[in-house]
Formats: C-alpha cells, sequence, structure tokens
C-alpha cells in the first residue's frame, strides 16, 4: 500500500495525497497581480494530481518583491486574482496554499531570465527600476549582491504589519494553508543567519534575539490565521557556508515555531553565504528527517525529489510527512497522477479513474483498447515485418 498516495490531515484540512507543489515565483504579475498565465499555470498542478498546490512567494508589500514580476498581496485589490485561483484548485480537489514573503535583501533584482542580477539599465529601458531594499543589517547576502539598509524599528514593526495585513487577505482569497518564507536569503531568514545579522539591538546578538522577528510573525500570523488551517514555515535549515546558521540552530527555532502553533516546517536550505553544501537527489531530506524527529512536528522535504519511488521511500521511512515537488513538476505537472499507476496504487483495471473525468474517462476507455492490441511496439514490428 502506499502511504504517499494516503491522505494526510493537518488541523481540519485533509491532502488528498503527500505531494505538494513548491512555491516556485512565475515573474509574471503586473503590479503584484495575478494575470491569465498564473490561473494557467496553477490550475495545471490541480488537474494533475497534487493535494497541495502552493502559490509562489507572494510579496506583503511592494519593496518586498524580488522582481517586478512578483504577485503580491499589499492590497486589497490584489485578492480578487488569487481567490479565482484558489476557487480552481479546491474544484479540483487540490488544497489551496500560499507563499507570503518579503525579499529583503535579496528584493530589486532582475527577472531570473533577464540576468538574475541586479537590474541593469536594460531592464531599466523595460521600466524595470530599482528601489532601496532593507535587511536585518547593512550586509549583502554574498559577493556580489546588492548592499541592504538596516531595517530601524519602525521599519521592523510595519513589515510585521504588512505581513498580518497580507495574510487577512490570503484568507479572504480563499487559501487554506499559509507558508511564511523564512528561507533563501530574504528578509526572515536575513535576520536568523550571524553570516546576515549584526544587531545590537534586541533583534540581533545570539540565536535567542536573532529568531525574535520570525516569531514575532509567526506568531502574528498564527493570531490571524484560523484555528482549523494549518500554518506552515519555509526555512533555510544550514546556511550555504558551515559558519552560518546551522541544523541545530534549525532544531530550537523550529521547537519555537512549534509553541507558537506552527504546524509543519518546510526544510529547505541555503541562500547565503554560498552553497558550500552537496546537491544530490533529495539533498534535504536530512534535514526534514532530523527536525520531525528532534521536534515532533510535521515536516515538508523538498530539493531533488524526482520520482515516485524515492517520493514513497522518503514518507515511508519517516523522513518527512510529505514532500514537496519543484522543477520536476514544471517538467511533467502530472507527476501524481504518473506516480500513483507507478506505484501501483492506482487501479489496475482502470489506472485513469483518479485522473479528472473529462480526460480519466477516455484514457480509461483507450487503456482497455491498448490492452488488447498490445504495445505500440510489437504491433509495429509485426506490420513491418
Ligand atoms: C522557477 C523557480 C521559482 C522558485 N520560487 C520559489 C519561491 O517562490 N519560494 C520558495 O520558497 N522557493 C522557490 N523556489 C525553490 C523551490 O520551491 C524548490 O525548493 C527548489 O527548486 C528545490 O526543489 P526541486 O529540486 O524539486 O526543484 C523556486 C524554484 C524555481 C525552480
Amino acid at each position: 500500500m502506499s502511504i504517499l498516495f494516503s491522505p494526510l490531515t493537518l488541523r481540519g484540512v485533509t491532502l488528498r495525497n503527500r505531494l505538494a507543489l513548491s512555491p516556485m515565483c512565475q515573474y509574471e504579475a503586473v503590479d503584484g497581480f495575478v494575470t491569465p498565465y498564473h490561473a494557467v499555470h496553477y490550475g495545471k498542478f490541480a488537474l494533475g494530481g497534487f493535494g497541495l498546490v502552493l502559490v509562489e512567494a507572494t510579496a506583503v508589500s511592494p519593496e518586498g518583491r524580488i522582481t517586478h514580476g512578483d504577485l503580491g498581496l499589499w492590497d486589497d485589490a490584489h485578492i480578487e486574482g488569487l481567490t479565482n485561483i484558489a476557487a480552481f484548485l479546491k474544484q479540483h480537489n487540490a488544497v489551496p496554499g500560499i507563499q507570503l514573503a518579503h525579499a529583503g535583501p535579496k528584493a530589486a533584482m532582475q527577472r531570473p531570465y533577464h540576468g538574475d542580477g541586479p537590474l541593469t539599465a536594460d531592464d531599466h529601458a523595460r521600466g524595470d527600476l530599482p528601489w532601496p531594499i532593507v535587511s536585518a543589517s547593512a550586509v549583502p547576502v554574498d559577493a556580489a549582491w546588492l548592499v541592504p539598509s538596516a531595517l530601524d524599528t519602525e521599519g521592523i514593526a510595519k513589515v510585521r504589519s504588512e505581513f498580518a495585513a497580507a495574510a487577512r487577505r490570503a484568507l479572504t482569497a480563499g487559501f487554506e494553508v499559509l507558508e511564511l518564507h523564512g528561507a533563501h536569503g530574504y528578509l526572515l531568514n536575513s535576520f536568523l543567519s550571524p553570516l546576515t545579522n549584526r544587531r545590537t539591538d534586541a533583534y540581533g546578538g545570539d540565536l535567542r534575539n536573532r529568531m525574535r522577528f520570525p516569531l514575532e510573525i509567526a506568531g502574528e500570523l498564527r493570531s490571524i490565521w484560523p484555528e482549523d488551517k494549518p500554518l506552515f514555515v519555509r526555512i533555510s535549515a544550514v546556511d550555504g557556508s558551515r559558519d552560518g546558521f546551522t541544523i541545530e540552530d534549525s532544531i530550537v527555532f523550529a521547537k519555537e515555531l512549534a509553541r507558537i502553533g506552527v504546524d509543519v516546517i518546510d526544510c529547505s536550505s541555503g541562500g547565503i553565504g554560498g552553497y558550500e553544501h552537496p546537491n544530490g537527489y533529495g539533498y534535504q531530506v536530512p534535514y526534514a528527517e532530523r527536525i520531525r524527529h528532534e521536534t515532533g512536528l510535521k515536516t515538508l522535504s523538498v530539493g531533488l525529489i524526482v520520482d515516485p519511488h524515492q517520493a514513497e521511500s522518503i514518507v515511508a521511512s519517516g523522513q518527512a510527512d510529505f514532500v514537496a515537488i519543484g522543477r520536476e513538476a514544471l517538467r511533467d505537472p502530472h507527476f501524481p497522477l504518473r506516480a500513483e499507476q507507478v506505484l501501483g496504487a492506482a487501479n489496475p483495471e482502470s489506472p485513469y479513474d483518479t485522473w479528472p473525468p473529462q480526460i480519466g474517462w477516455w484514457l480509461n476507455g483507450r487503456e482497455r483498447k491498448l490492452r488488447k492490441i498490445g504495445p505500440w511496439a510489437a504491433a509495429n514490428r509485426t506490420a513491418t515485418a
């Protein structure tokens, strides 16, 4: 029996399987607004069988965008487009989730396919102008990144209220899972990491102080996000270099998040201080495994999970409660439906029963015919022999 294709209940929300679409920016928004691209893009993954679809990093303020193409929830006017996406996902049995983010020291960048660096004259000519960026301290996330200015106490309070307002809007839009982006060198990560946080006030210094701002925001979101809906936090379980945030720090942080009422730690890594860590298949699974075992929290594992058997083994062995698929889902939006067949979790007599009926009815009919006529290669060999 497949564990990957067993449901997972988080508070009052049940995912039909243990496969989540990882949040992935598409850089197709205009002034933070959803465009038709997003509706088609996210719709594919609901039709493809994902239990949970996490909408990309959605900025809580215009300054908190990575690029001019990021989605936003800093204005009530942004709610409508996201409402349509959440409704479509639900209609097709995927739980709609959204990631709230502030890019901090990695804001005001080029869209990756325009160069993935600071905005240049070519970007300015396209209308993508830079803006001042903020972080825990005036320290870039690594060499060649922009130098931010340090948030003052008022700035900290402003960002906190922007996260709160965006969470209320996400709820109005109909999302059932909220994920706080605390990873990849963005604003909250810049507070957690000793490599980028050089503050001398209550928000800097030892780990307790560096966790303060992310914990305040998580607490704020928990007070807004209803009791029956789960709250996730994505973390960089380790920084890119070994003298930064460690897995032991992550365990302390996760225990504090658990006390606040966070339900799931989405275990990513890196974003500050280079990339010293190995990058093999499932390279971040050990972080999800340790955090799960040492905190009792549920974990979501992500990173080069590309094969149905690999995904099944991660959840069956208890390394994580569920897995997120990123780039493999871009390659194959039907990954879950295909995985169900590969793992023998589909009905052998009519293997397309769980596909959307508009598609599955036809494919089941074709399958019955194909079984009679045999594989194409065999038939083709006979015809040409
Ligand atoms: C196009 C693209 C956009 C991404 N945007 C986000 C994002 O919005 N938020 C986030 O936390 N991670 C983002 N990521 C990271 C992915 O969610 C995922 O963690 C990473 O790609 C590793 O998983 P994979 O090997 O399955 O792709 C992005 C990755 C890609 C490829």
